[in-house]
């Protein structure tokens, strides 16, 4: 049977990832939005483009949540993106009442789901998942690391001018201003960038990393990054989708991993079949546990706002 992946939110990142998912064939989408129109048009003109593209995904615009039923993974981007000036955490209450909106929906309908959280505050927006579902912690997800290790990895592409086909890279922890790039585990054909470029330039990569999501807010003006989102979120609905058992950083609900207890931090984990099938803790020099821990902490200052 026919896989299905329910994206909720039809904007610029739900849009762009049904757009990834049907393109690449992985799964039938379902678009859902609570706006009315908008997922219909935008489902109906991507469902036009799979005859060009020699693709039989089949994609169906909805605000009906009957049409999610039986989903195997649910993308939610549902939420207000940020504009300039914003910090993801400004958006925290309003998308927590989107949170509550809808997970109680998804749930319903597709009680065995995959849950891949993207709305931001992501870490907080993926605890209040979390808690709403009832779901084990080896199904419910957030998308920031692949993302903010995507943009990592480009800069250091880009500084030492070479295929971004050779360049790993790791960041770790929240999705904000304390995220915990790790050079020591980043490579180029596996020598560690380390070797490669000195700390004046490997400083300034880590920090336009840090940076890397306000710096699209500034030029976009009315929203906020969207190709590299919905690219990061395909990648881990393919991991989940084909079992790849893929090793990829993701917000994962801690139980004692890395010394934090009961939250969602950004940690390397394996994805396949089973949603996260793996926490795999590295071992962190003095400094680098102590920026995680930092990172932690501002995480649990956004829940306990929130009280989930
Ligand atoms: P957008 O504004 O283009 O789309 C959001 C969509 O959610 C809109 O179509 C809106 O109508 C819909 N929506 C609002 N309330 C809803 C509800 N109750 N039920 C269903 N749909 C609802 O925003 P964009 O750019 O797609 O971003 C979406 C979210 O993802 C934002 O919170 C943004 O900050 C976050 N984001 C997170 C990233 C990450 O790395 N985790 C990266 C990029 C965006
Ligand atoms: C980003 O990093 C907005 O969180 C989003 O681009």
């Amino acid at each position: 049977m026919r896989k299905k992946v329910t994206i909720v939110g039809s904007g610029n990142v739900g849009a762009t990832a049904a757009h990834w998912i049907a393109s690449k064939e992985l799964a039938d989408v379902v678009l859902i939005d609570i706006v009315e129109g908008v997922p219909q048009g935008k489902g109906l003109d991507l469902l036009e483009a799979m005859p060009i593209e020699k693709r039989d995904s089949a994609i169906l615009g909805t605000n009906d949540y009957a049409d999610t039923a039986n989903s195997d993974i649910v993308v939610i981007t549902a939420g207000i993106p940020r504009k300039p000036g914003m910090s993801r955490d400004d958006l925290l209450n309003t998308n927590h009442k989107i949170m509550n909106d809808v997970v109680g929906k998804i749930v319903h309908h597709s009680p065995n789901s995959i849950l891949i959280i993207v709305s931001n505050p992501l870490d907080a927006m993926a605890q209040a998942a979390y808690k709403i579902s009832g779901f084990p912690r080896e199904r419910v997800i957030g998308m920031a690391g692949i993302l903010d290790s995507a943009r990592f990895r480009t800069f250091i592409a880009l500084e030492l001018k070479v295929s971004v086909e050779n360049v790993t890279a790791f960041v770790l922890g929240g999705h904000g201003d304390t995220m915990v790039p790790l050079p020591r585990y980043s490579t180029v054909a596996g020598i560690p960038i380390t070797e490669l470029m000195d700390k004046a330039t490997l400083d300034r990569i880590v920090q336009r990393t840090r940076d890397g999501g306000a710096e699209i807010v500034k030029h976009l003006k009315t929203g906020s990054a969207y190709y590299a989102p919905s690219a990061a979120a395909t990648e881990m609905v393919e991991a989940i989708l084909k079992d790849k058992k893929k090793i990829l950083p993701c917000a994962a609900y801690l139980n004692g991993e890395y010394g934090i207890h009961g939250l969602f931090v950004g940690v390397p984990v394996k994805l396949g079949a089973k949603g996260i099938e793996q926490i795999i803790e590295i071992k962190l020099t003095p400094e680098e546990k102590t920026a995680l821990d930092k990172s932690a902490a501002a995480v649990k200052e956004l829940i306990a706002v929130i009280n989930v």
